[in-house]
């Protein structure tokens, strides 16, 4: 494949990011004409942020997978689409080639159908890293079903709690996941979310460890199993749904600064050109290059960058089934020898992490195939930065920065491989269609450069939200109303003497943990749940691997037990209502909270001594207890 938008110069991101924003109907149209469509759109773009309603090749009708897989078929058949590497280093690995990742699509797309899925129906995915999840998800585009991916690492309150706010009827599942040298229990965690659940009326099991399930009569089938059914029917052939332009392909959940996570939408069209073009762009793929992203599918970085991205792009896509630390911190290494991978996109997380292992995981490990790296999920410091640049890229690899959210679909504040410069800790510039633009608390926009606000987007990319799913006021009301006219990102943003963005962390009750956003709200209300608890506050701190660390203060009932054990007690309860994901690294006890006089939680006192900044809290004096604060001060841990 070619690709006529792929940007080569500065000089032509200059001109395509103008054009882009002056007169965004010609440009995405341009773009959107090399994908395959049913149908051609009639109008490329209407929008109000008011609603907001948001809509992009209106009238256009086509189906995602024809652009991932049916169009690579004549002249990329035979090259490799996904390569995967087991979580065991002697597990042979496996290669699906387009032609074969198409077989089995449109088979298990066939399994899909014969269990009664049809177009709209809501399939919940909770698989670890194996191919066939992303065959399982681009089935379920394939006949038109919504998929909502859920990471393997959540427990059964949160998939039960997904599960209800999409009314989901179908659950695609395994038996178990292995994690570095664990067997997690997929299809046991499945059972006890649905408990109590009244929608789901199918679950497909596929196996991978061979782990001992209860499969109930009537509602439990093994997909190995179905697909012998479908063979049997002869026709292995699926025909792809005609989707309209703006129907739903996914939902994708994530946490906010209330305490509900938020079923993001995505749609078909705009979706699928976003994923592509910032791929093609910011890696600068070549036909024939091996990308290999090291999200988990559950995410959005998965969703775009390891299926959606690299296959409408009829590129190679490696999905790694294990851990970067097991067996040993260079398994990484292994994966780009092995594999001679061109492209790495990882998290600074991932990068800190393995940098504190020091230079001798690398030995002997040859990463000359590396062309370019990329980071996603949090500020990357200069000093990870650095590590990455000097071991890894050994100088001569480009870092793409990117910053984006799993509201924005795809990449919108990066450098693009060798064509606009890096600058260590900077996302630097927007992508051609994003019109950023920095805000202070009173939503005036700050003109000019060097100055620092809260970030925002004036206008829409083809990638943006739609609504989240089932309430659309929840939608216009998180990111439509902070800012009358501009979708808010939550995120705060410095814009340098260059016009370069750094991205400075969340301005909202959000927390990101190793890249993963963890809303405190959510998270409160967990800790709330032991019965100990009588009240709790959640603030992040620096944390030198995970960026942010959790810091919980507890106001604890000590008639109750041991608090020693309790604090145990208390990050048992937190996995079993979020997932290990959310656990605490530290809990406080706490005689009470600092509050206003209105009830309000003073965070900012909290914030400041979970950093240890103990000296400075700033007036503490409008405080209900402000003795309080020495208290809490001297407890610190
Ligand atoms: C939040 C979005 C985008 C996929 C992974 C996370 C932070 C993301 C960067 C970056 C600084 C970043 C922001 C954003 N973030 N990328 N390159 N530099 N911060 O998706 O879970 O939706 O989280 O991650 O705070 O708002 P997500």
């Amino acid at each position: 494949m070619s690709y006529p938008y792929q940007i080569k110069t500065l000089e032509g991101y200059k001109k395509d990011y103008e054009t882009s924003i002056k007169n965004p109907d010609s440009f995405w149209g341009n773009i959107a004409e090399t994908f395959t469509w049913k149908k051609k759109w009639d109008k490329v773009l209407e929008w109000n942020f008011k609603e907001p309603s948001i809509k992009w090749f209106q009238g256009g009708k086509l189906n995602i997978t024809e652009n991932c897989l049916d169009r690579h078929l004549e002249k990329n058949g035979n090259t490799p689409a996904i390569i995967w590497e087991s979580n065991d280093p002697d597990e042979h690995h496996r290669v699906l080639t387009y032609k074969e990742l198409h077989f089995k699509v449109v088979q298990f797309a066939n399994v899909l159908k014969n269990n009664g899925v049809k177009k709209g129906d809501r399939v919940c995915v909770y698989m670890g890293m194996i191919p066939e999840l992303a065959i399982a998800t681009l089935a379920c585009a394939r006949i038109g079903a919504i998929h909502s991916v859920i990471f393997g690492g959540f427990s059964a309150q949160a998939i039960a709690d997904r599960l209800e706010d999409a009314q989901a009827e179908f659950i695609v599942t395994c038996d178990g996941a292995y994690r570095a040298a664990k067997d997690i229990p997929l299809k046991s965690v499945i059972d006890d979310a649905l408990v109590g659940n009244k929608t789901i009326k199918r679950v497909i099991v596929c196996t991978r460890t061979r782990t001992p399930v209860s499969m109930i009569k009537g509602r439990d089938v093994w997909w190995e199993d179905e697909i012998k059914k479908v063979e049997t029917l002869g026709n292995p052939d699926c025909p792809a749904e005609t989707m309209d332009a703006e129907d739903v392909l996914f939902i994708l959940y994530t946490s906010g600064s209330t305490g509900k996570p938020k079923g993001v939408v995505h749609t078909t069209a705009g979706y699928m050109v976003w994923a592509n073009y910032t791929f093609v762009n910011v890696f600068q793929y070549q036909q024939g290059q091996v990308h290999f992203c090291t999200a988990d599918i559950g995410w959005i970085t998965g969703h775009s960058y390891i299926v959606y991205g690299p296959l409408s792009a009829g590129g190679t896509t490696l999905l790694f089934e294990g851990v970067p630390t097991w067996p040993d911190a260079g398994r990484f290494w292994d994966v780009v020898d092995k594999f001679k991978v061109n492209i790495l996109y990882t998290a600074p997380t991932a990068i800190r992490s393995l940098m504190g292992f020091g230079l001798e995981y690398l030995k002997g490990k040859d990463l000359s195939s590396l062309k370019v790296l990329g980071s996603v999920g949090e500020p990357i410091n200069e000093e990870a930065w650095h590590w990455y640049d000097k071991n890894i890229g050994k100088g001569n690899c480009p870092i793409v920065d990117t910053w984006w959210q799993t509201e924005t679909g795809g990449m919108m504040i990066s450098n693009m491989a060798n064509v606009t410069p890096s600058k260590p800790s900077f996302a630097t510039l927007p992508l051609p269609g994003v019109e950023p633009c920095l805000v202070d608390e009173a939503g005036n926009e700050l003109l000019g450069n060097n100055v620092s606000g809260n970030l925002c987007i004036k206008s829409p990319w083809p990638g943006i939200i739609r609504t989240t799913y089932g309430d659309h006021e929840r939608c216009r009301q998180t990111y439509f109303s902070t800012y009358e006219n501009k979708y808010f990102t939550g995120d705060g943003c410095l814009r340098d003497e260059d016009g370069n963005y750094r991205i400075t962390g969340r301005v909202d009750d959000v927390l990101n943990v190793s890249g993963h956003r963890i809303g405190t709200a959510e998270l409160e209300n967990a800790i709330n749940m032991h019965a100990g608890v009588i009240e709790s506050a959640i603030v992040g701190y620096p944390h030198d691997v995970k960026g942010q660390g959790i810091y919980a203060y507890v106001i604890f009932d000590e008639t109750h037990g041991d608090p020693n054990l309790s604090k145990q007690d208390i990050i048992q309860t937190v996995t079993r209502i979020i997932g290990a994901i959310a656990k605490p690294d530290k809990i406080q006890f706490v005689p009470g909270l600092p509050k206003t006089r209105s009830g309000k939680i003073m965070r900012r006192i909290l914030r400041k001594i979970a950093e240890g900044d103990v000296t400075n809290l700033g007036d503490t004096s409008t405080l209900l207890d402000p003795s309080l604060v020495d208290i809490i001060k001297d407890g610190r841990i």
